[in-house]
């Protein structure tokens, strides 16, 4: 069951806002986390940050190998290498581009709960967790494209959006 809250799509406003850090980890935000839980599984996707649901917030969830990762206020305290490859963003319905990203990093964060916690991630988790922690700064999957790119993605959304309404 989903609540009040929908899946928000580029250009909404909510993707670029400045988000929350967590101080309280209270029963409500103990139902917040579940919920983005639920609408990622809704949705199918990898991972899904608070503003994709409408909510300035710093906590996104990560499901990978059988694994739920919740990222709460976390930070990128280290990073190597480089990786290229395809990346989708729920935010971003059909569109897939190649983004580099750093091969490994290292992720502080807090859990749902609130207790610290440190995560090396390589390769695919790494990916995600630079995409999900990129959203919680305001930061989107097309910023790491060219501008060129970046304008076929909003027209190719906005004729899409346009088709929708006509329907
Ligand atoms: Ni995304």
């Amino acid at each position: 069951m989903l609540s009040d809250h929908t899946l928000r799509v580029y250009p909404d406003p909510v993707l670029r806002e400045e988000t929350k850090v967590i101080e309280s980890f209270d029963e409500s935000f103990d139902t917040f986390v579940d919920e983005l839980k639920n609408f990622m599984i809704e949705y199918d996707g990898v991972g899904l940050a608070a503003p994709q649901i409408g909510e300035s917030l710093k906590v996104a969830v990560i499901f990978y190998e059988e694994k739920f990762y919740v990222l709460v206020n976390p930070v990128i305290k280290y990073k190597e290498g480089e990786q290229r490859d395809q990346e989708g963003c729920l935010s971003f319905p059909g569109i897939f581009e190649d983004v580099t990203r750093p091969y490994r990093v290292i992720v502080e964060a807090r859990d749902g709960k609130g207790v610290p916690y440190t995560v090396e991630a390589e390769g695919f988790l790494a990916r995600a967790m630079c995409h999900e922690i990129d959203h919680l700064n305001g930061r989107l999957m097309i910023d790491h494209l060219s501008p060129m790119k970046r304008e076929m993605i909003k027209k190719k959304l906005s004729k899409m959006r346009r088709e929708d309404n006509d329907s």
